[in-house]
């Protein structure tokens, strides 16, 4: 169940936090793993000790460090999992980092730099990959893949101090969603997860008190290992049929996300095509009336 022997993964940002224990697990699982993280002093000693200790298990990984959203560092990452170990099955875009503000304290930097990192880091990997296997089934060769992507539950719910965040996540959910359409007649499935879990990134600001582990060290919920499993699994063979899916996922827990579901339409009362503004206001104060929303005003978790 879930073995993966011969194939291959690569995994964004895993030298530490969530990607280092999804790289862990599908080493465990039989994969050779690719880690990549940046090309930073820190950064390449945290990937150097993951693929330490995946060949400590006896498991096969390397490391390929770049800027998981830079296109030639991208190129590099491909070529380098091709001439190493020779096909590509699986990948995870997991890499990313925070720059929180509030929407009117926001820089132009500030916000692109998030987008850049999350939403372009998800898209040149993704073409990268789905441009491989498309190749690749074209010319006859069976083809094995798998993308998983990493949202947030910011993406449902915004975050009001995480604007370039939450719509980076919200493009990644879009973004994967189409992949899923388009690769699906080659049997190659795409699917989110919005996992939560204490790392360098939650470990300071709003979130960190709520990530803590238990002071009398039971069983600790937000540990990023818990997260490990589900992509394991979604990379599996035995997730062949699970694809265009988001999961939330912490602790013991896995939640499917609904699909978007629409209110019945409001038709025009006076049968013409376009409303005015009147007719709109009686129908709309109707509704609202009956079903005050206010505006989202928290989680219960927040949101990272
Ligand atoms: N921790 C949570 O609760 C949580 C919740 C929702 C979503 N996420 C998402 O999970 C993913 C992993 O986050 P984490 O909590 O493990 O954070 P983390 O900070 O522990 O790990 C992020 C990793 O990405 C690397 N990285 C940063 N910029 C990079 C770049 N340009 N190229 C390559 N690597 C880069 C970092 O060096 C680091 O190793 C992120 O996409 C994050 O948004 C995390």
């Amino acid at each position: 169940m879930g073995d993966l022997s011969g194939k291959v993964a690569v995994i964004t940002g895993a030298g530490r936090g969530l990607g280092r224990e999804e790289a862990i697990q599908l080493a465990q699982q039989g994969a050779r793993v690719v880690i990549n993280d940046i090309d930073l002093p820190d950064a390449k000693a945290a990937a150097e000790a993951t693929v330490e200790e995946i060949r400590g298990f006896g498991g096969e990984a390397i490391a390929v460090y770049g800027d998981c959203a830079d296109s030639g560092d991208a190129e590099n990452l491909m070529k380098t999992t091709l001439d190493t170990f020779g096909d590509l099955n699986i990948m995870i875009n997991n890499a990313g980092f925070c720059r929180d503000k509030t929407i009117f304290g926001m820089s132009d930097d500030e916000f692109d730099s998030v987008v850049r990192v999350h939403l372009r880091g998800h898209f040149v990997n993704m073409r990268n990959a789905t441009a491989y296997w498309r190749e690749k089934a074209k010319s006859g060769e069976e083809v094995y893949g798998r993308l998983i992507s990493t949202s947030s539950e910011a993406a449902f719910y915004g975050s009001a101090g995480q604007p370039n965040y939450a719509a980076a996540k919200a493009g990644i959910i879009a973004m994967t969603m189409g992949a899923a359409q388009l690769m699906i007649k080659y049997g190659i499935t795409a699917n989110v997860i919005m996992p939560r879990a204490l790392t360098d990134m939650t470990a300071s600001g709003g979130t960190a008190e709520m990530f803590a582990p238990p002071e009398d060290g039971s069983f600790h919920k937000f540990d990023p290992v818990n997260v490990a499993p589900l992509v394991g699994y979604l990379a599996s063979p035995e997730a062949a049929k699970i694809s265009g899916e988001v999961m939330i996922v912490w602790g013991n827990q896995v939640q499917i996300a609904q699909r978007p579901t629409l209110h019945e339409p409001f038709i025009n009362p006076k049968g013409e095509v376009k409303w005015d503004v009147a007719d709109l206001h009686s129908t709309l104060a109707n509704h609202y009336d009956e079903n005050y929303m206010p505006v989202w005003g928290g989680f219960s978790v927040p949101p990272v």
